[in-house]
């Protein structure tokens, strides 16, 4: 009796068929802005295999990897958001997808006037195993026997630290269009980590993906044609967003969630959606006497390390997560609280992030503080106070 072929195996001959020729039954409409469409060439455009747009959420001169990148899409397109100053690095493990987006390549260079998108062999779930690097190796020193398979596993090994196909810290954001459900389970977490080793402190990932209303049952999860089809490996919608907070981002927000359903199997129905993590919590706390005010609309919030919040009271906050909320995507619910009399930096005191406490307007003003004024004249929108 033959043995049950991996997921990962049958997931990459379908893909290299889906190279060759285009399969309608991999392809869930997707509207892309069109400006960014004209430039690229009609094979990419006809092999699109995507569910959804994170290249929407790219800004100029960043540094962007797109996992799983097929035959280039999504990396065409972001080429030109980054433009001349920003770079994007396209991942995937099969070859013949890498053939057609490595070919289509100079094409895009030169229609849009420089040459920014890259294309590298890799697992998603294993962004430092350069593939082609061990391949090439392999060549030299190939396995022939149980001595020669371990060496080659410790030369892996070496080469992920030594020679990082995606080295940690250097991305600025991450996407993905309809890949991570083809992941296995047991790689998944390893998939979520790979994301947050890759990206910079104060990075983001934007990914697209299938997501189900329902646990995918047992059965379903071992049909190969569902399971490379984008349906059998995908998370709940709830279980998406988890795998984010579990490998520890912070704000993770859904961008978009098309209503209708891709597909329904047996009562499940599976859609599209797109989500937005931020990394960068991660760090030491300390306390410079500023505090923060949710200002609604919900009576109150909690965010991802544990501080809960009800609408119109002043926290005390650490350093960290002051500068946290003054950024995407927080900003716009909160005020900001300066102390009078800063604590910089190099002076400041450890602060215990564990507990969330109120901060009264004295510690921000000082004890001592006392001052009578005037009317303050910039106070009503240039109108007159009372
Ligand atoms: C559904 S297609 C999406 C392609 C592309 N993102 C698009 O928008 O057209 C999935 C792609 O992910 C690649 N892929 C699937 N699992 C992968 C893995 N574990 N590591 C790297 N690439 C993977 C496949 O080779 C294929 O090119």
């Amino acid at each position: 009796m033959s043995q049950p072929r991996r997921t990962e195996t049958i997931v990459r001959q379908r893909y290299a068929a889906g190279a060759k020729e285009r399969a309608d039954k991999l392809c869930c409409p997707v509207d892309y802005q069109t400006e960014h469409l004209e430039i690229i060439p009609q094979e990419v455009i006809d092999r699109d295999y995507g569910c959804g747009d994170p290249s929407r959420y790219v800004r100029e001169g960043e540094t962007v990897l797109d996992l799983g990148s097929g035959t280039g899409k999504i990396c065409f397109i972001a080429a030109q958001i980054v433009g001349a100053k920003g770079k994007v690095i396209g991942v995937d493990m099969t070859d013949e997808m890498l053939e057609v987006a490595r070919r289509n390549a100079p094409i895009v260079a030169e229609r849009i006037g420089c040459s920014n998108v890259e294309f590298r062999k890799g697992r998603i779930q294993d962004l430092a195993l350069d593939l082609e690097l061990l391949d090439r190796q392999l060549k030299r020193n190939p396995i022939t026997d149980a001595a020669s398979f371990l060496a080659a596993d410790e030369l892996a090994e070496e080469l992920r630290v030594k020679q990082p196909l995606v080295a940690t810290d250097t991305i600025d954001v991450v996407v993905s269009n309809c890949v991570l459900n083809l992941v296995e389970p047991k790689s998944k977490r390893e998939l979520f980590d790979e994301i947050f080793r890759v990206l910079k402190k104060g990075g983001r990932a934007v990914i697209s993906d299938i997501v189900s209303d329902e646990e995918v049952p047992e059965e379903m999860q071992s049909d190969p044609e569902l399971w490379s089809g984008c349906i059998s490996g995908a998370l709940t919608e709830e279980g998406f967003l988890h795998a984010f907070e579990a490998a520890g981002f912070y704000g993770i927000h859904i961008l978009k969630r098309d209503v209708e359903p891709w597909r329904t199997v047996q009562g499940i129905e599976f859609r599209s959606v797109t989500v937005e993590a931020f990394k960068g919590k991660q760090g030491e706390c300390f306390e410079r006497n500023q505090a923060v005010i949710y200002r609604g609309p919900f009576k109150e919030v909690l965010d991802d390390d544990n501080h809960r919040m009800e609408r119109g009271k002043r926290y005390a906050v650490c350093d960290k997560t002051y500068n946290l909320y003054k950024k995407a995507p927080y900003q716009q619910f909160f005020e900001f609280v300066d102390p009078i009399v800063d604590v910089p930096l190099a002076e400041a005191k450890p602060f215990d992030c564990s507990r969330t406490s109120l901060r009264h307007s004295k510690e921000t003003k000082g004890r001592d503080y006392d001052v009578t004024t005037e009317a303050n004249n910039k106070c009503c929108d240039g109108g007159s106070c009372c």
